[in-house]
């Protein structure tokens, strides 16, 4: 039986957090969820890329830089969030094909259709976890690549406090306290197996690929 779900708030856009957030070191996850769209799918040359909920824009300047023939959309509810991502992007000298789009999902949603869609750690931010699912269904092309990525909820608190130990262990407390509330808002790879066939996503694979993330991904053909 897993630990009840406590929800964190929607955006983590005070100054003070998303600058830590940024600042924070979370390449190791980045880059494991880059290579796996990566080694997941055989891309073609060129295409649109929008990746919801992007935060400080990591993972956008990854992938564009992996995929010199993409365009990538970055988009987030969060302006200071955005603003932070805006510089990285500007350091990356990626600008030309890397747009920062500031809506709040799902009223605002961007123009589609995208040839591929990712999210990293959107999910468990979103009052209604149909918000993201319902968003991939519209925009969508007819032949999309798709890759979700978040935590999964640990059974309990010890549980949570355990992995905030071993994986934050030298981080500032604001990042800890943010990741072990993350833990605690996040679902279980069951509920999102269940939001899935709620959206008609049942197509999509569900696989966990390190000890506290779930991980959704493939083709969605229309
Ligand atoms: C934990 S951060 C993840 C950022 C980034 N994807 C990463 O992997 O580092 C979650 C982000 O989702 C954004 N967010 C939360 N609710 C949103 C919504 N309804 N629409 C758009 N962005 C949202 C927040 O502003 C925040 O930047």
């Amino acid at each position: 039986m897993s630990m009840q779900r406590t929800p964190e708030p929607e955006l983590m856009d005070a100054p003070a957090q998303a600058r830590a957030y940024a600042e924070a070191d979370f390449s190791e996850p980045n880059q494991l969820f880059v290579d796996r769209f990566l080694g997941s799918f055989d891309l073609p040359g060129a295409g649109r890329l929008i990746d919801l909920g992007c935060g400080p824009g990591d993972i956008c300047i990854r992938l564009a830089s992996a995929l010199p023939g993409w365009v990538v959309t970055g988009l987030d509810a969060g302006p200071n969030m955005l603003a932070l991502a805006a510089e990285a992007l500007a350091a990356s000298g990626l600008q030309s094909r890397v747009d920062l789009v500031l809506a709040h999902l799902p009223a605002e949603a961007p123009q589609g259709p995208f040839d591929a869609i990712v999210s990293n750690s959107l999910l468990h931010h979103l009052p209604d976890p149909a918000t993201l699912w319902q968003t991939i269904n519209s925009l969508a092309a007819a032949d999309c690549y798709v890759q979700v990525m978040d935590l999964h909820r640990p059974d309990s608190r010890e549980q949570a406090q355990a992995m905030v130990d071993e994986h934050a262990a030298d981080a500032p407390e604001v990042l800890r306290q943010d990741f072990f509330n993350s833990l605690l808002a996040a679902y279980t790879g069951t509920e999102v197996h269940e939001q899935l066939a709620q959206a008609g996503l049942s197509d999509l694979e569900l696989t966990c690929p390190s000890d506290r993330h779930w991980m959704v991904s493939g083709r969605l053909r229309r």
